[in-house]
């Protein structure tokens, strides 16, 4: 397939790996090369041990973390890799389906008819794609809760028949009718569902009083610096702050204080009328974050979605939106203090000195890593004290320096180089355009920054990079040896004394990824791991509450890698550092999202994305799916779901 005759998800897909930042900042292999070119410069054991961490081979790795047991901190009998209809998950464990597609959400959602879908009933089911899942204990019960989950985007090829994948652009528009995008509209957003385990299995709560959908039309409200701001104001708000819906839901995170932090991630592929962008006030912006992008046909029935029309309505899009989930009534909140740009996820830890910091990834191809901080402490005695938190704080930016320290680059309007001689006219603005404002101080570009998580044990913090297949020969090295970084890598940081609002952090590469027999390949995965227990395209990640490192892939197929996505246990400590394990396997075409872990261990909830999905060597429809997981009914497509994992007779997860 070409790109042109690609599906629209997949397209919609590879918009994240388009890349739009030309500005002249050393991209993360620079950065590298750099390093090693340093290395006979540099003095002290200290140094020296940075660099032989940050480019050494998995073995090598091992010395470098203070633990230096062999102890592994996954126990069970992996799954075999491999690519098929179904899934798996590790023997001694159930995987049942907790909810689905079209699954009822609210009291009183109709039955699913797939082939008499309605945007009115889909209002009320479960939506499509679940990515991040998060759960939030009711009365501390690790048995009872809310699982709050995100729906990024649709797969309009497998929700409606008739739809020719490998159509033009213009003819599978032609099929996307009004009523078939509303649908979609509907089937974005998110879940709030209420779950409990009863006789050691999970089911949902009927008639939950906390059961809500989310869409991209629910009524929500623009807090922090950018409310307000002149660049946010509409036609239908001219105050510029409200909005309707949120979309492209990726990853996400819980507070400590029971709510729940939604990401929006690729904005731009909703928005429409490129010829308009051309000539709008805002172009050089639009451009930054590769908008519009025309991937759905929404503009054509909503004027909002039209530049052209609307030309601000882009600039309410993007941001991290904060959720109440144990107030059905809630207006949900864009927390603008975060910044705008492609977000993964918000990986989160409550400092020692009491503010709360959260990690970003902006999941673009020589896109960058953030941190916020808040100004305020979290308020552990009064939930309330937390309300407007997220409102005031610093955003930064990381570099990544040649010797194995870090800086954050605060992104501060009238600091630096971010001033009105460089276009920007105050805080609001540096925050709608972030990119923008992080090329000026100088962050490194990395290789899509995808989740970001971090230890709750050792305070490390852990960022998937995905790929990168415009790295090019100059960016060849020691730690970067691909020239296409076609299978990713995660990177480990350390914030300096402990301290995540420091200026400073050391980083090392904890595994390049990809299949290390190849020798090509360049992966550094401990040679103890098996041939199931490699991954490539890291995605989401969870560190969990015994500081284990669980890594959801996204982008493994049969001909790239000869597995499905799935997720894997990666051991970070000691001897057994850079080691992986396969826990889940996807059925054919899916990602795998979430992880999330009920605080005793005893579940893990995971999210299978997109299951049939096309890839470059299957072509997959509504009519001709690669499976029907999970459903396996003649008619019935492939519906995304949740998972509810747990240990056969109880017990913790891989222990
Ligand atoms: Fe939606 Fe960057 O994964
Ligand atoms: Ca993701
Ligand atoms: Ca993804």
């Amino acid at each position: 397939m070409n790109k042109l005759e690609q599906p629209r998800a997949l397209q919609f897909e590879e918009a994240e790996d388009e890349p739009t930042n030309s500005s002249g900042n050393p991209t993360f292999g620079d950065v590298v090369a750099e390093r090693l070119s340093r290395r006979d410069l540099m003095r002290g054991a200290l140094a020296t041990t940075a660099v032989a961490c940050a480019v050494s081979p998995a073995a090598m790795l091992a010395a470098c973390s203070e633990d230096t047991s062999s102890t592994p901190k996954f126990n069970f009998s992996e799954v075999t890799a491999g690519s098929n209809e179904r899934h798996y998950v590790a023997d001694g464990y159930k995987a049942d389906v907790l909810i689905r597609w079209g699954d009822k959400v609210v009291a009183d959602a109709p039955e699913f008819n797939v082939e008499k879908q309605t945007a009115q009933a889909q209002e009320k089911q479960f939506g499509y794609n679940n990515d991040f899942v998060g759960f939030i204990p009711l009365g501390g019960s690790s048995d009872h809760g809310l699982l709050v989950v995100n729906h990024e985007y649709t797969n309009e090829e497998l929700m409606f028949p008739g739809i020719d994948p490998e159509a033009s652009k213009k003819k599978r528009f032609a099929e996307m009718t009004r009523e078939r995008v509303d649908v979609e509209m509907m089937a974005h957003g998110g879940s709030v569902i209420e779950g409990k385990k009863v006789d050691g299995k999970w089911g949902i709560v009927a008639d939950s009083v906390y059961a809500r959908r989310i869409t991209a039309a629910t009524p929500m409200e623009i807090t922090g610096p950018a409310r307000g701001h002149d660049k946010m104001k509409t036609s239908y708000d001219r105050e510029g702050v409200k909005v309707l819906g949120m979309l492209n839901n990726c990853a996400g995170a819980t507070t400590p204080w029971g709510t729940w932090l939604t990401c929006e991630e690729n904005f731009n592929g909703y928005f429409w009328n490129k010829k308009a962008a051309k000539k709008s006030a805002q172009a050089a912006a639009l451009k930054r974050y590769g908008a519009p992008a025309e991937r759905y046909n929404w503009g054509e029935y909503h004027d909002r979605f039209d530049v052209g029309v609307e030309p601000n309505e882009i600039n309410r899009f993007g941001w991290v939106v904060e959720i109440d989930p144990l107030d059905p009534n809630s207006t949900p909140k864009k927390r603008t203090a975060l910044g705008r740009f492609k977000h993964e996820g918000a990986g989160n830890i409550v400092n020692r000195d009491g503010r709360f910091v959260v990690y970003q990834g902006d999941d673009q191809r020589f896109d960058y890593v953030h941190r916020f901080v808040t100004k305020g402490k979290v308020d552990e005695a009064r939930r309330e004290g937390n309300k407007d938190l997220l409102d005031e704080g610093t955003l930064y930016v990381a570099r990544f320096n040649a010797d194995g320290s870090g800086v954050w680059l605060p992104l501060v309007f009238g600091e630096g180089p971010l001033t009105e001689a460089s276009g920007f006219s105050d805080q609001g603005d540096v925050l709608i355009n972030v990119r923008m404002a992080a090329d000026l101080v100088g962050a490194t570009k990395m290789d899509r920054p995808e989740d970001i998580d971090v230890n709750p044990k050792t305070g490390k913090v852990y960022c998937m990079l995905t790929s990168n297949k415009d790295r090019g020969e100059l960016a060849v090295d020691a730690a970067n040896p691909r020239p296409l970084n076609t299978f990713g890598h995660i990177i480990e940081m350390t914030p300096d004394g402990g301290d995540h609002a420091a200026p400073t952090f050391r980083w090392e590469i904890l595994v390049k990824c990809g299949d290390p027999a190849i020798a090509e390949v360049g992966a550094t995965f401990n040679p103890a791991t098996s041939a199931s227990g490699w991954f490539a395209n890291p995605d989401n990640c969870v560190v969990d509450a015994e500081g284990r490192l669980w890594v959801a892939t996204d982008g493994n197929t049969a001909g790239k890698t000869g597995r499905a996505d799935g997720l894997w246990g990666l051991e970070t400590e000691g001897q057994e550092r850079g080691t992986g394990r396969l826990f889940f396997r996807c059925p054919v075409g899916a990602e795998m999202c979430g992880p999330c872990a009920t605080p005793d261990l005893r579940t893990f909830f995971v999210a299978v994305q997109h299951p049939g999905q096309s890839s470059d060597d299957t072509v997959s429809t509504y009519d001709s799916p690669s499976t029907r997981w999970p459903d396996f009914q003649w008619k019935m497509p492939p519906r995304p779901a949740v998972v509810a994992i747990t240990r056969n007779g109880g017990g913790k997860i891989g222990v």
